[in-house]
């Protein structure tokens, strides 16, 4: 009897926490010991939204401290890779160049496809929740957004070359734009999910980093993804390239801590020889000045 008792008050516990937070739980606890509320537990309340996306699942490996990079293992799960690409697929349109200098236009430089992820799509949604949750204080809550996702398909001989993120000048949004608020944002980071790579000739279409070293410096090709797959290996012209790997997730840290664009940060998307190649970019915004 004193099982079930326990059983049941860490279940309520659970529910409840799951629910209503810490907080709530903190308060309940003394309580739940002598009166444990069955009509909860069996009548649950209208889950969030975010309990509807799956559990995440991903693992992750550090590549480099300064700047940041980590490798995301399973980021997005099978199901919803497949969402997403339904998703992005109409909406893809050839690749615009932002931060050139020149507008926002197609270019020799960048030559794959790429869309705007629909927010208010289920999967779309689940990911940037998670995304939001991994990137823990990086951003601050009422001043930083999560930005609009973008899918982006690369072809045979389809590239984006070495770039940075972020901006050299920070930018307003459209949307502040129109309403007359002065706030400038600049992309904080850069969460890089690859979505499918299907016959990708071994070897091609890796994400390139130019400039970044290993931690412990030599030793540059590495792996751990289960049965001794390589994931990255040294670039011949320095730096490390990653395997797209469908599922795995590339974050990095973009701007310093003053806010200036980390030249490091610098990043190609090689060109896929055979097969075919979708990612998709996440873009968190840091927003300062006048406004913010
Ligand atoms: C990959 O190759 C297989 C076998 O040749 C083929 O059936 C499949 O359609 C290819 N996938 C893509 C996306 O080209
Ligand atoms: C920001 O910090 C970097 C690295 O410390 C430095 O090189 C750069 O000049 C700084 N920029 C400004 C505007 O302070």
């Amino acid at each position: 009897m004193t099982g079930t008792l326990q059983l049941l008050t860490i279940s309520a516990t659970v529910a409840l926490s799951a629910y209503y937070g810490p907080l709530f739980l903190s308060i309940l606890i003394p309580r739940l010991q002598v009166h444990i509320p069955i009509p909860v537990l069996s009548t649950p309340p209208a889950a969030p939204a975010e309990h509807s996306c799956p559990q995440h699942a991903y693992t992750a490996q550090l590549i480099s401290l300064n700047p940041l990079l980590i490798l995301i293992h399973n980021f997005i799960p099978p199901s919803e890779r497949a969402d997403i690409i339904a998703a992005g697929t109409p909406l893809l349109i050839q690749s615009p160049v932002t931060g050139s200098g020149n507008g926002d236009s197609p270019s020799q430089a960048r030559t794959s496809h790429s869309a705007p992820l629909p927010p208010d799509d289920k999967a779309v949604s689940c990911v940037l929740g998670r995304a939001a949750s991994f990137l823990g204080t990086l951003l601050l809550p009422g001043r930083d957004e999560m930005g609009p996702a973008q899918m982006v398909r690369y072809t045979p001989g389809q590239k984006f070359d070495p770039h940075h993120d972020w901006f050299k000048r920070p930018r307003i949004t459209d949307e502040d734009a129109a309403v007359g608020r002065r706030r400038l944002y600049n992309r904080v980071a850069t969460l890089f999910v690859v979505l499918q790579a299907d016959n990708v000739t071994q070897g091609s279409g890796e994400t390139w980093f130019p400039l970044i070293k290993p931690i412990e410096g030599g030793g540059g090709s590495g792996g751990g993804g289960g049965e001794g797959e390589v994931l990255w290996r040294e670039h011949e012209d320095g730096g490390l390239a990653f395997k797209p790997i469908p599922g795995n997730a590339l974050f990095w840290v973009n701007l310093l801590p003053n806010g200036t664009g980390d030249a490091r940060t610098l990043h190609a998307g090689l060109p896929v020889e055979g097969g075919i190649k979708v990612g998709m970019n996440i873009w968190p915004r840091r927003f300062f000045g006048p406004d913010a």
